[in-house]
């Protein structure tokens, strides 16, 4: 397993970290995930935009130009021979250094790269998913894919130990998205989700979700919707480059509408398959 570093390809043992690392300490980083479908990156541009982004936020530099990433991205593909269904998880730390909160004199972002086999969620995609609902405990700037993610870990363990696939978190009810990806209820043939202001993670596939409702015609509205709107929620859906459009059948003990996967998310998984076909 070939590996991108801030400096150059090494093995899978080869890499190593000083004890006192911040990702590890603090974690004081951002990350991304990104999909490949037969060997191709899907949404590049978008993760490598809200990497940049998300870098920004918390004054980290990222050890590589824009163009020298798009180029070391598709080098990862090739020298690991991908050509099938995989993701990529990306992280940057804001480096090495003695421990202090504060961010040190000179310190050097830390980056690795590494891509994975991934098949697709085939079965899950077409029979649909059960979720729990838990608190949204995270911190205000959830627009950061920051590597700081107790809050979600929690909150999937949460779902996982009622086995379910996912917890839709909300705060005072106000649903927010989901651990892992973003969340969409659909009443009279309109898509609801959550503005994208600093509290969720603005997602690349979300960003995708509103281009195929506008060329289907289906209208996209950013408003949240709450626990209670759930009762008589025509569909509930949830995206992520890893779960691409899935289908929500329960929210904890409650069936939505007739517990089975709706037209307007068949319709969304089918524009999906399409833009990433
Ligand atoms: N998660 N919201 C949260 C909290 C997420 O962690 C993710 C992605 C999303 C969806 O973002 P996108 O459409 O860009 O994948 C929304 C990735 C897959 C992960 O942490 O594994």
């Amino acid at each position: 397993n070939h590996i991108l570093t801030q400096d150059d390809f090494v093995g899978q043992d080869e890499l190593s970290y000083p004890f006192e690392e911040r990702g590890l300490q603090f974690g004081d980083g951002i990350y991304e995930v990104i999909r490949i479908y037969g060997g191709r990156y899907y949404l590049i541009h978008e993760h490598v935009e809200r990497l940049y982004r998300s870098a920004a936020a918390i004054k980290i530099q990222v050890p590589y130009k824009k163009e020298d990433l798009y180029a070391k991205l598709d080098e990862l593909l090739e020298k690991n021979k991908v050509t099938g269904d995989a993701k990529v998880y990306l992280q940057i730390t804001r480096g090495s250094a003695p421990r202090d909160h504060a961010f040190p004199d000179g310190i050097e972002a830390n980056l690795y790269a590494y891509v994975k086999d991934l098949p697709r969620p085939e079965e899950k995609l077409k029979n649909g998913v059960t979720t729990i609902s838990h608190d949204d405990v995270r911190w205000d700037w959830c627009y950061i894919k920051s590597l700081n993610l107790l809050g979600n870990v929690l909150a999937k363990q949460a779902a996982k130990e009622k086995d379910c696939y996912e917890a839709v978190l909300h705060k005072d009810g106000e649903v927010t998205e989901c651990s892992s990806s973003n969340a969409y209820l659909v009443k009279d043939g309109k898509v609801y989700t959550h503005p994208p202001k600093k509290n969720i993670l603005h997602g690349c596939v979300r960003m995708r979700v509103e281009a195929f409702c506008d060329q289907e015609g289906i209208e996209f509205v950013e408003e949240t919707f709450s626990l209670e709107d759930l009762q008589d929620a025509d569909e509930v859906f949830l995206s992520s480059s890893t779960s691409e459009v899935m289908p929500i059948l329960k929210v904890d003990e409650l069936t939505i509408a007739d517990g089975t996967p709706g037209p307007v998310t068949r319709t969304l998984q089918k524009c999906y398959e399409q833009d990433a076909g």
